[in-house]
């Protein structure tokens, strides 16, 4: 696939993205060795990100998915949840899958969504943190990569929905419409 219009460079390669994720699996696996883990995904950015990672954890896991919605015209913290897990998640071993954690709001309001279930331990694991635009304050226990303040496209991270499929991660500079 060619680069789209507007990817400006590429951040990581997917090559890149890939031994990354394989050294944070191996990090996970070392943490919860000898237990299952539940791996929970957010719909629809961090599928892509999910089914790498759990392909190089080398415990057993299991997966749940949840999707979010904003309301209110989307200001910071209006999250709510548009679709639910399957299971509970009652004293289980929790990670939370997200694509990107930005201001921090959603990855918060889900911390504190699933923290009210009762799982055994909750921890994240994030594909792309950008720590420079945090408001809300978040443990994120695992990351791939800290990336700049520019907008980014690929590896399930979309615009206008599209370029989720990429397979590396590219800075993208939206048309101006
Ligand atoms: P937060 O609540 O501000 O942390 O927002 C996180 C959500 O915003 C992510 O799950 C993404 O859906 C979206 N997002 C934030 N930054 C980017 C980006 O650079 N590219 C694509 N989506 C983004
Ligand atoms: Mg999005």
């Amino acid at each position: 696939m060619t680069s789209p219009a507007g990817v400006e460079r590429v951040l990581f390669t997917e090559e890149q993205v890939s031994e990354r994720i394989r050294e944070v699996a191996a990090e996970i696996s070392g943490k919860y060795r000898g237990r299952d883990l539940k791996l929970i995904a957010v719909l629809k950015g961090a599928v892509f990100f999910l089914t790498e990672l759990a392909r190089a954890i080398e415990i057993p896991v299991k997966i749940d998915f949840l999707a979010i919605s904003t309301f209110g015209g989307g200001g910071p913290g209006m999250v709510r949840i548009a679709k639910d897990l399957d299971d509970p998640i009652q004293d289980e071993d929790v990670l939370l899958v997200e694509d990107i954690i930005d201001t921090g709001f959603t990855a918060r309001f889900l911390m504190q969504t699933l923290a009210g279930r009762g799982p055994r331990s909750l921890s994240i694991c994030t594909l792309l943190d950008r720590t420079v635009r945090r408001i809300v304050q978040v443990p994120v226990d695992f990351r791939c990569f800290e990336i700049p303040d520019r907008f980014v496209v690929g590896c399930g991270l979309d615009y206008k929905q599209l370029y989720r499929n990429l397979g590396y991660i590219a800075v993208m500079t939206p048309d101006k419409d």
